[in-house]
């Protein structure tokens, strides 16, 4: 198969259809609400649908208490301002994950600290999460990420001798299992969503926390409700369960809805039929894409079972591909596909701006550039999956059969090549590795970086040891590089996605100066290497990006002028080619 065959280029499409949706609300949904609608009981404070759902969800995990709110966000709100979490306290909170795992210690003036992740579950990482612990942490989230169990044992033991809370957020995880028992009844406290597209949905927005302790419960209903007690006398009398109009403290509305809650009740019906039908999904996608070397199916831990919210792949960088061109080849191919979290938390603005989030978390970094979603919800039927798995083999097959990809022979050559090239200085450190640009370039050259990420192992030749100049009786195959010493470079990138041009004698100038403010962001930086690349390849000071990545242009002779036209899927030893002249020394 050409690359003329995938519909990127105007080959036929793998699926012309439209995807299942996802959620399918029935008639028994209707006739819920229009019961509810019916009766003008349409608030948690008037009506009985509230209290009912709260019932059947604590009940389905096995407790008693669950308090109902508006959404997941203002579910794990409630819970940090209940745990008494404020100004001082540090909260410990993944890299990787949907921002509002992490928004609600930003609205208690709380301290969000980032831990880095497990590679293999997208969870948080407990090593990480130790090395952040201070006497300030209150509380730790673990997220149960796509529906995957985070790892609650490890968390647990260094939480609970501290009495730092371990607070769940499963919002994308509902009837996940970790050794066995339903996450959400782990940790101090669970918290779900029952947002449009989750697992199960009260009607669009929804939430709720479940806990054992009935303290923290009460607490919790009295600040989703303005901080008003209900179901107590005020201290100027008045009657239980009777409005008290007496506010103990400060809360909010976060308050579920009875139309809300009615509909919750029916998909609750259905909860354990969808969990079966994600999984069985999940199992079909896994079976059918094992052998991809392009592509690795979600991990799964031993003692977990996972809930499928979203069934995340990762495109291994060995592939030699972008994921923004998988992305859109797998989108062209007529199948729903979407990069993961694609930013990391700690360089959301909200939080980068505020100057938080500053420790490295490499793993989250990495991941942000090489993980995507497919979709298995329980409308998603085996035939459609066979699309996908059609779509994803076209698209990832031809890209190891792509003339641009090289045998590790040639690429051997091609690196000692461009090392000769190069300086033969040129330094990789420990903060250069942390910088995905450089990762991505070590994957594409099959070298690789421990499991700390301090390190660079690389295979290493006779000629390379010299060029290098390691001992040349190295009896090693690998080689420590970061060993050799440090030159830092940090890479601006304030310009535009789509369009910004450099000059690239200012560029390296200020490279050399060491006065670039450090950016972690992937597409700039790779688009920078390419543009550098192609700048020296055609021998022109300047080189700008335009129309969506397509086209580079060159000055020459103090003109604009087109010199060359390059399709932005580069090789990988191009790229790393690029790399290196952003790491050179000059
Ligand atoms: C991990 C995680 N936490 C919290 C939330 C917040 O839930 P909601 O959208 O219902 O506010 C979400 C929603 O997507 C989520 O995925």
């Amino acid at each position: 198969m050409g690359s003329e065959d995938l519909a990127i280029n105007g080959g036929p499409k793998v699926r012309q259809g439209p995807y299942p949706p996802w959620p399918v609300l029935g008639e028994e949904d209707a006739a819920a609400v229009t019961e509810t609608l019916r009766s003008g009981k349409l608030t948690q404070l008037t009506g009985g649908d509230v209290a009912a759902i709260e019932e059947a969800f604590a009940a389905w995990h096995g407790f008693d208490q669950c308090v109902a709110t508006s959404s997941g966000t203002t579910a794990i709100h409630t819970l940090l301002a209940a745990l008494g979490v404020g100004p001082g306290d540090e909260v410990i909170v993944p890299a990787h994950t949907f921002i509002a795992s992490a928004t609600p210690v930003l609205h208690q003036r709380a301290t969000p600290v980032f831990a880095d992740v497990n590679p293999r579950t997208f969870c948080i990482s407990p090593e990480s999460v130790a090395e952040r612990i201070t006497g300030r942490t209150k509380a730790i989230i673990a997220v149960h990420l796509n529906g995957h169990p985070a790892d609650l044992d490890a968390l647990l033991a260094l939480a609970e001798p501290q009495g730092i809370a371990v607070v769940e957020d499963a919002a994308q995880a509902h009837g996940a299992l970790y050794n066995g028992r339903k996450v959400g009844t782990i940790g101090r406290a669970g918290c779900f969503s029952f947002w449009e597209d989750k697992i199960m949905t009260t009607g669009g927005e929804g939430g709720c926390v479940i806990t054992h302790d009935h303290d923290l419960a009460e607490r919790m209903r009295r600040i989703r409700h303005h901080g008003e007690a209900l179901v107590q006398p005020a201290p100027t009398g008045g009657q239980a369960d009777e409005r008290t109009y007496y506010h103990a403290e400060l809360g909010y509305n976060y308050r579920m809805s009875s139309l809300h809650a009615a509909t919750g009740l029916v998909q609750l019906g259905k909860l354990e039929e969808y969990l079966e039908a994600r999984r069985r999904n999940a199992a079909f996608l896994t079976e059918h894409l094992t052998d991809s070397p392009a592509i690795e199916p979600p991990y799964l831990a031993p003692n977990s079972v996972h809930s499928f919210y979203k069934y995340v792949c990762r495109l291994r960088p060995e592939a030699g591909i972008g994921i923004d061109w998988f992305v859109r080849a797998v989108t062209a191919e007529g199948i729903p596909v979407s990069r993961r979290y694609p930013t990391p938390l700690p360089q959301q603005p909200v939080f980068r701006g505020s100057g938080f989030g500053k420790q490295p978390c490499p793993v989250a970094e990495r991941l942000a550039g090489e993980l995507f979603t497919l979709l298995v919800h329980p409308t998603v039927t085996e035939e459609d999956l066979c699309d996908v798995v059609a779509a994803l083999w076209k698209v990832a097959g031809r890209l190891e059969r792509s003339p641009h990809t090289r045998s590790g022979e040639d690429a051997a050559r091609e690196i000692e090549g461009i090392l000769d090239k190069l300086s033969l200085t040129t330094l990789i450190n420990k903060e250069d590795v942390q910088n995905r640009l450089v990762e991505f370039c070590l994957a594409a050259l099959g070298w690789r970086l421990d499991s700390t990420n301090t390190h660079v192992w690389v295979p290493l030749s006779e000629q390379m040891a010299s060029l290098w100049a390691f001992p040349s009786r190295q009896t090693k195959r690998d080689y420590v590089l970061s060993a050799r010493g440090a030159q830092v470079v940090h890479i601006e990138a304030q310009h535009e996605w789509r369009r910004f041009a450099v000059d690239l004698d200012t560029f390296l100038e200020r490279i050399n100066r060491g006065d670039w403010e450090d950016t972690r962001r992937e597409g700039p930086n790779k688009e920078l290497a390419v543009l550098l690349w192609g700048a020296q390849e055609a021998n022109c000071k300047r080189a700008a990006l335009i129309d969506e990545k397509r086209l580079l242009i060159f000055e020459r002779d103090g003109e604009w002028g087109l010199a060359r036209e390059v399709d932005l899927f580069v090789d990988p030893i191009e790229r790393v080619y690029a790399a290196f002249m952003l790491l050179a020394p000059p």
